[in-house]
């Protein structure tokens, strides 16, 4: 039987475009109040009032997820403003795509700074406030979801440090989870195949084409899909854990 979320609170990084965007939108549309964080603030607040619109509350906060002291903001902002904090979705990430050989070593910074870095500080702000919610909640445990990707399984050349961040998303996760399971935070990694959305609009030229090359034929995922996919996943009863989900085109062979 699937839990509503009226009366949680859930923060979504990376939530103004894309698959952030899109879980923002379905975890509103289970009743949870969701704050939307990323740094383009003119998309967060069209998302929010958006979501306003419909009778739901959503808030904006304007956060660089690669600076600590905006990742832990963040969090702070949505317990002061919104009471409460039930589910983090870590879904800030950057996919810079290219080979190891001559590479510009500040998109390997990029990477781990939001991937790897904001995802963790994110994570370690919102520990007490998830275990706070645990015990004060009807659902009787808290979420944290991190997006992860076909690529924290699969390694392949042309994509060494995103692979390195993903795979790192993974190890962390399940490690987390071993951490708070007595505690009820569970912990779901999603691990997503080729989505439609802006990601590789930031690959450098020349590598961008050759990674739209190889989706060109096939119908990708939707955000919505991903989106709907996560709702699912934290609207089980609390006892049940989808701890690793990976979701692909149906005609994504790699
Ligand atoms: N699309 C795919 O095929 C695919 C597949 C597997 C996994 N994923 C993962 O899914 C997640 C979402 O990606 P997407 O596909 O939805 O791409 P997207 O539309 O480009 O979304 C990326 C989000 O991250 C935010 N972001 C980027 N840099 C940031 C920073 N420094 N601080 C805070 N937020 C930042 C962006 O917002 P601002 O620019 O406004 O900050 C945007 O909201 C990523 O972790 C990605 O690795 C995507």
């Amino acid at each position: 039987m699937a839990n509503s979320l009226d009366g949680t609170v859930a923060l979504v990084t990376g939530a103004s475009s894309g698959i952030g965007e899109a879980t923002a939108r379905a975890l509103a549309s289970q009743g949870a109040k969701i704050a939307v964080a990323a740094r383009r603030l003119e998309r967060l607040e069209r998302l929010a009032s958006e979501i306003g619109g419909q009778g739901h509350t959503a808030l904006a906060i304007q956060s660089d997820a690669t600076d600590q002291e905006q990742a832990i903001a963040a969090v702070d902002r949505t317990v002061d403003e919104l009471g409460r904090l039930d589910i983090v979705v870590n879904n800030a990430g950057q996919m810079l795509l290219g080979p190891i050989e001559n590479a510009p070593t500040e998109e390997w910074d990029r990477m781990i700074d939001l991937n790897l870095k904001g995802l963790i500080n994110t994570t370690h702000a919102a520990v007490p406030h998830l275990l706070a919610a645990v015990e004060d909640s009807e659902r009787g445990c808290a979420d944290v979801v991190n997006i992860s990707s076909v690529a924290g399984r699969i390694a392949r050349a042309g994509s060494g440090v995103y692979n390195l961040t993903k795979h790192g998303v993974g190890a962390f996760s399940e490690s987390f989870r071993q951490e708070f399971a007595g505690r009820r935070i569970r912990s779901t990694i999603i691990e997503p195949g080729a989505v439609d959305t802006e990601l590789s609009d930031h690959i450098r030229d020349g590598i961008r084409e050759q990674v739209r090359e190889r989706f060109a034929d096939i119908e990708m995922l939707a955000a919505a899909d991903v989106a709907d996919t996560i709702a699912y996943a934290v609207t089980r009863p609390w006892h049940v854990s989808l701890n690793e989900i990976l979701i692909r085109p149906t005609e994504q062979q790699g």
